[in-house]
């Protein structure tokens, strides 16, 4: 791989993510490695990230110079270039003027790494030690008013630095400067492909799993739906999924599972139909902690009968379910120390904790990838593009999105106006601009209305669009209006129930996205 060693900035992720745009594979590894530690990853290339420290900090984090001597292609970005720079013996200097934000740099020698780019260029800055003086046998390439030195390289070593970060959109030829490293200094080809990936992933499943079971829970969402599709192609009916249908799906979603992916990617595949326990255990609670606590505990208890039953079923025919597929993403990993070697679960991200006597080993196929790579993977699996692109929905679904106490006329109720606010916003070609777009129904609300020429006394229906990258926060989507009119009208007419459609306008914080 090309390791990415994380200065402590949140830039360490994009530069991996750049790094697999240029479809070469990166892994990120923590700054407290040591050379050793990284040598035994076998580097195709090391970056150094951009970090928060002056290299004169007290703690600031250090390069260990034997890095240079190892061989391996090195480039350093912002503090790492610093840092590479002091390492080498070249002269950081504290300025104390900062270059934030756009900032015009001037090639004076292209060398390997600004080949093909304009001699002025825009670049995205952020520091404010300045590089005064390049390492000896380093050639300067370019200049900015702060920097002196604001890129060097050193051919024959393969060592190459840049003060900018090439890997923020806002530096124009950010992403050819990345490229220019990894196929020209260091000499490596493009071949980290979706399809590359699956056949990795592949072998590697067939190599832990041998010829044991496999088992799976399916929430039919994207993560679940592409981990279990690999698992799939490696073991094939050696794996059997599990989906737990509580009847607090969306209208469609249960088909799109059982049908769907079945006739996509051939899993085997157990449908607990659970939607009467579901609404048993519901009834009578409006609260939605309770509601949440419930559909919780019913959802692990069905799994572990469903996990249960398979085993017993495979047990019968003298085999032994070992495994656990699990859909973790990188960025999981990354967050929890980028920690190796998988051991038994005790917790369970997607469906909740599983009891200590089911003792699986996990398989986990998407770790390594970020959740764009996952629905790539998935398109090029096979998997349906309506799963590939789903936009994330709750695990206790429609109960969540119901305001008071669910019943199955009101679950009703909900999917109707759900339906027709998806199909909407689809048609209106939205999908991929909404992070999601939940659908609420104010159960225990009424207000009057005039339909036809008679008075209702209806419920409210309430559309809560919005943009966010990551769920922490988010912003209500401006949809367009004459997009909101025919959902509205559509409602209105067609859901029984329901006489008014509200839009939520609220940012998060101080809402939440879900209304419980
Ligand atoms: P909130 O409402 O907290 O939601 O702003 C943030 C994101 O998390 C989703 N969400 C859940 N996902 N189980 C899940 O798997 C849950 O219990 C749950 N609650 C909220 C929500 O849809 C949004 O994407």
């Amino acid at each position: 791989p090309v390791l990415v060693v994380d200065f402590g900035a949140q830039y360490a992720q994009l530069i991996a993510r750049r790094v697999r745009e240029a479809k070469v594979y990166s892994e990120i590894v923590p700054h407290t490695f040591t050379v050793e530690q990284m040598l035994a990853k076998d580097p195709a290339a090391i970056i150094l990230s951009g970090g928060p420290s002056s290299v004169y900090a007290t703690g600031a984090p250090f390069v260990d110079p034997a890095l240079f001597d190892a061989g391996v292609p090195v480039m350093g970005i912002c503090y790492g270039f610093q840092a590479m720079a002091k390492a080498l013996g070249g002269e950081v200097a504290q300025t104390g003027l900062r270059e934030y934000g756009g900032t015009e740099v001037e090639v004076c020698s292209a060398g390997v790494l600004l080949a093909e780019t304009p001699e002025n260029q825009t670049t995205w800055m952020s520091h404010g030690d300045a590089v005064h003086r390049a390492p000896e046998g380093f050639e300067v390439l370019a200049t900015s008013s702060g920097s002196p030195v604001a890129a060097f390289e050193n051919r024959e070593r393969r060592l190459f630095g840049v003060q900018w970060h090439p890997e923020v959109k806002h530096s124009a030829h950010g992403q050819t400067v990345l490229e220019h490293f990894l196929y020209d200094g260091a000499g490596l080809a493009p071949d980290w492909t979706p399809g590359n990936v699956i056949a990795d992933q592949v072998a590697a499943i067939r190599a832990q799993v041998g010829d044991a079971r496999v088992i799976c829970g399916l929430s039919g969402g994207v993560d679940s739906s592409v981990a279990a599709a690999l698992v799939q192609k490696a073991v094939g009916d050696q794996l059997t999924c599990v989906f737990v249908d509580h009847g607090l799906l969306r209208a469609g979603e249960a088909e799109q599972v059982e049908r769907d992916f079945v006739a996509a990617t051939g899993v085997r595949l157990v449908v607990r139909d659970e939607r009467q326990r579901f609404l048993a255990a519901l009834a009578g609670h409006s609260d939605p902690e309770t509601k949440r606590k419930i559909i919780g505990r019913e959802f692990i208890r069905v799994f572990e009968d469903a996990a249960r039953d398979v085993v017993a079923e495979a047990g019968a025919h003298g085999e032994e379910v070992k495994f656990l597929v699990q859909g973790t993403l990188y960025p999981d990993v990354v967050e929890s120390g980028g920690g190796e070697g998988a051991a038994n679960i005790k917790s369970h991200h997607n469906v909740g904790g599983l009891p200590d006597d089911l003792q699986f080993s996990l398989v986990e196929p998407l770790r390594t990838l970020f959740k764009d790579e996952v629905r790539a993977v998935g398109l090029e699996l096979g998997v349906p593009e309506e799963i590939v692109w789903r936009q994330p929905f709750p695990g206790p679904g429609l109960g969540i999105r119901i305001v008071g106490e669910v019943t199955g006329d009101r679950l009703e109720t909900l999917r109707a106006a759900d339906a027709i606010a998806r199909e909407e916003l689809t048609k209106a070609g939205l999908d991929r601009e909404i992070w999601q777009c939940p659908v609420v129904l104010l159960a225990d609300v009424r207000s009057v209305g005039v339909q036809g020429d008679g008075r209702t006394y209806g419920h409210p229906i309430v559309l809560r669009p919005v943009s966010s990258e990551d769920a922490m926060t988010a912003d209500w989507t401006r949809l367009p209006y004459d997009v909101l009119s025919v959902i509205s009208t559509r409602i209105t007419n067609e859901v029984a129930e329901v006489n008014r459609v509200v839009l939520d306008v609220t940012s998060k914080p101080p809402g939440t996205i879900e209304w419980e």
